[in-house]
């Protein structure tokens, strides 16, 4: 079995639910208290193992490569100014692994973006993560996907139960057996749900999936949706589930962004004190 060492991640959309912010800030690289989301889902690939990671990207996101990149006169002085922690936080963030960058002229939707990787994975399985999920977890949300394709050697999806009355925001998961997929509904009504699982965010596909990707007709709001190339992938080979630990924040709405900030700042000693005290005064 092939060894999962390459990762793509897509950050070519518009944002639109997070305007104006996105007019020019991608949502991608909207910070989790001090850190831009991406940098926690990159650490999460480098955590489980990814050798190398390829941003689908377009022209108006330039800030991700300069995030990731070198920072040669910021480094040059924060050393001149003795701030070695600071120095080392920026450093660290541009030897974490190796990042490709490829460009997606037109956001026509997922399946487009992740065509984009074919020959940047080759004949190898990978992993998939959207740049807006953000995952907390002891153990990386990835790792345990790992973990579902080592066991089964299939492509995995990670799923976790929603609340019944949201199933309709999701691509919900329909069950073979406990783990085994059998199919996935975007965003059913409550009645039509096959379950409460959502897929989201993260997937383990074998590279047949660019077959499917070079077939794949326009499909939900007249885009290029990867979860059809999925669907057309599972009549020929087994998906997985892997129903990860712990708690998932969708970035590219409001409230999930906000969420995600206030658990995560009360999980930092320098923080969480004062913010609890704040928190109960506000209530
Ligand atoms: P989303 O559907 O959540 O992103 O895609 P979006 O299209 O930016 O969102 P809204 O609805 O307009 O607010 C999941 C991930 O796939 C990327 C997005 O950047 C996001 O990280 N994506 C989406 C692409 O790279 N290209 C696309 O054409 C669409």
């Amino acid at each position: 079995m092939k060894k999962v060492k390459k990762a793509v991640i897509p950050v070519a959309g518009m944002g639109t639910r997070f305007l104006p912010v996105t007019k020019s800030v991608p949502k991608e690289m909207l910070p989790i208290i001090d850190k831009p989301t991406l940098q926690y889902i990159v650490e999460e690939c480098v955590e489980s193992g990814i050798e190398e990671i390829l941003f689908i990207t377009s022209p108006y996101k330039r800030n991700i490569e300069d995030h990731f990149d070198q920072s040669f006169e910021l480094e040059t002085r924060l050393e001149r100014n003795n701030k070695l922690k600071e120095l080392e936080v920026v450093k660290n963030i541009s030897k974490m692994c190796k990042i490709y960058y490829t460009r997606q002229g037109e956001p026509l939707g997922s399946g487009h973006a992740i065509k984009l990787a074919k020959s940047f994975i080759g004949d190898e399985p990978f992993a998939v993560l959207y740049g807006d999920d953000l995952m907390k977890s002891e153990t990386p949300v990835l790792k345990q996907l790992i973990d579902v394709y080592e066991k089964y050697d299939a492509n995995v999806i990670g799923v976790q139960e929603v609340d019944r009355n949201l199933v309709y925001k999701y691509g919900i998961i329909e069950f073979e057996t406990e783990n085994k997929i059998k199919s996935i509904i975007e965003k059913p009504s409550i009645e039509e749900a096959p379950s409460n699982f959502a897929g989201l965010g993260r997937y383990i596909v074998k590279p047949e999936i660019f077959n499917e990707l070079d077939k794949l007709d326009r499909g939900k709001g007249n885009e290029y949706q990867f979860t059809d190339a999925m669907l057309n992938l599972m009549k020929r080979q087994d998906f997985y589930a892997c129903k990860f630990k712990r708690t998932y924040y969708d970035i590219g709405n409001q409230l999930g962004y906000l969420k995600a900030n206030i658990a995560f700042a009360l999980d930092r000693d320098d923080l969480k004190n004062e913010l609890n005290k704040y928190l109960k005064e506000i209530k």
